[in-house]
């Protein structure tokens, strides 16, 4: 394992995942986490950071990391505070900031352990810089191995050990080389074996999961016919079969047909036995009146939880008549990697904008052990696995759906009315975005609908209409997003489409907000 210490970066992850497409595994964990681990690192990469290694509370990592004896590669901030432990006195100056491209000279050694870093690469390359620090002096016993002009050490070396801090950001596109220069640290300098595959991690977690379950264990599991339970559930179901128990649980809040397409493709394509509770009604009478966007995703909430453990009982009730069967013991959970960092991010878990964790206290309500086999991956890994597992490309590229579903999309109160729009006006914008080509340049779009109202002409007769907002935004993370720049065209046709077919619609708008300042979702 490669461990990437965070210093607070907003590339932290980026670096992880550039690994990670090397094949090499690697783990972040917070920069003050050094003593604690639970296992030694073949070697370690200091993130970037919006601090001065000068600020009084600025994150210092504790010494021993020098004393692992593998090698560590300071990206930014992290090259500072490598310098810094060498030399805590005039290392940086934070005189001038530097943000954008830069045109990198590498400074070769002939042979030495300094030149490995850029080994194979141009004596000149381009390069993302992005910092306020920069470094004024060399710490003793380090040289320097590149230069920009405004940066006279953007790469120091240590001269006897495979220590190295670089200025730049080799984890982002602007740094067309960076990835090969990740791949000699990772690789070469640390010996990593780029073993990581979903082929792999499937064999391996399967087998994991056998072992952890026991001969007996019964395990369940909520799907929502999504990509992360859907390759959550049908890993479960590689290595246990039939002592896997999938729910679905309808809300009420489903795009059109969901529940039955979902239930399906369970059956029919990956030979699981799929219960669906159907709570619509349920879900949607406590809704009912309700406008605030969080009280409605509480209510949304606990009712999942309630529903679930109902259904939870019926199941154990079932498999108990099993003589082969244990007690149902756990419950999977589908969550992803970044989830797992933020949740031990020594920043404390991020301002709460929206509660997102919809079925959070679930584990506990029911005193079953938790099941997570996909915390170490990534989404675009998660897709991997899913291909892996033989699930189709078409679910496994699906956009994300919310927890609250429609619940967030019907702006204000919930009625049957707005719910019969925004699903068929959403299945005729995802239609023709797939009809089109671009529904993989898209990371999440869907029709959502306001409590106003509009006028409109409709074979000359006014008409007095819902509005219908459109939303499709690009986004590597989800935590910034831009806006799809569609061809008017397609929006003119949509947009015809929807007024036509979709009874109660008089208007149809594009959202151009990106995030932030606006969210994803409306509400
Ligand atoms: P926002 O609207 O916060 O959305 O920009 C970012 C991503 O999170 C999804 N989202 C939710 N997912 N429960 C969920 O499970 C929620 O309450 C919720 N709110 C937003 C959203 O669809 C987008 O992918």
């Amino acid at each position: 394992t490669v461990l990437i210490l965070d210093f607070g970066s907003q590339y932290t992850q980026l670096i992880a995942r550039k690994l990670r497409e090397l094949q090499v595994y690697c783990e972040i964990h917070p920069y003050n986490h050094v003593p604690k681990l639970e296992f030694t690192p073949i070697g370690v990469i200091f993130s970037g950071g919006p601090a001065s290694v000068y600020d009084e509370d600025a994150p210092h990592v504790d010494a021993s990391v020098f004393e692992l004896g593998v090698p560590i590669l300071g990206i930014c901030y992290g090259l500072q505070e490598m310098a810094w432990h060498y030399d805590n006195k005039n290392v940086a100056a934070g005189d001038k900031k530097e943000y954008g491209s830069a045109i990198l000279q590498v400074q070769r050694f002939k042979g030495q352990i300094t030149d490995e870093l850029f080994k194979d690469l141009d004596d000149s390359m381009k390069v993302w810089m992005s910092h306020g620090d920069k470094l004024a002096k060399l710490p003793s016993s380090f040289v320097t191995i590149a230069t920009t002009s405004n940066s006279p050490f953007a790469g120091i070396a240590h001269s006897e050990k495979p220590f190295y801090g670089i200025q730049f950001h080799p984890e982002v596109t602007h740094t067309p080389s960076g990835v090969q220069l990740l791949r000699n640290f990772a690789v070469n300098i640390c010996k990593a074996k780029p073993e990581w595959t979903m082929g792999s991690f499937k064999d391996i977690e399967v087998e994991r999961i056998r072992n952890l379950v026991g001969p007996k264990g019964q395990v369940i599991g909520a799907v929502s016919g999504g990509v992360d339970s859907t390759v959550a559930a049908k890993l479960m179901h590689e290595a246990i079969g039939s002592r896997f128990h999938p729910v679905l649980v309808d809300n009420g809040l489903l795009r059109l047909d969901e529940a039955s397409r979902v239930k399906e493709r369970f059956t029919r394509m990956m030979g699981m036995d799929l219960t669906v509770v159907d709570a619509s009604k349920r879900n949607l009478g406590r809704l009912a009146g309700v406008t605030d966007p969080e009280k409605k995703r509480k209510i949304i909430g606990n009712a999942f939880i309630e529903i679930f453990v109902e259904t939870a009982k019926e199941i154990e009730a079932d498999a108990a008549r099993n003589p082969d069967a244990g007690e149902i013991e756990w419950l999977l959970q589908g969550t992803l990697y970044p989830d797992v960092i933020e949740s031990v991010s020594f920043k404390g878990p991020s301002h709460t904008i929206k509660t997102h964790h919809n079925v959070g206290g679930l584990p506990e309500k029911m005193q079953l052990k938790l099941i997570e086999p996909l915390r170490e991956l990534f989404k675009d890994e998660v897709r991997k696995l899913g291909l892996e597992l033989g699930i189709d490309a078409e679910l496994v590229g699906r956009h994300p759906f919310p927890g609250p579903g429609l619940g967030v999309r019907v702006m204000g109160g919930v009625t049957e009315e707005k719910l019969q729009i925004a699903r068929h006006a959403d299945n005729i914008f995802i239609r023709e975005i797939r009809a089109a080509g671009i529904y993989n340049d898209i990371s999440q779009a869907y029709a959502a609908v306001g409590e106003e109202r509009a006028v409109g002409v409709m074979g000359d007769r006014r008409y007095y209409g819902r509005i219908l907002y459109l939303r499709a935004v690009q986004t590597v993370d989800f935590m910034t997003a831009t806006f799809y720049r569609f061809n008017w065209d397609f929006l003119d046709m949509v947009s015809t489409k929807i007024v036509n077919e979709v009874v109660g619609v008089s208007r149809v708008v594009y959202d151009t907000t990106s995030k932030p300042p606006g969210t994803i979702e409306m509400e």
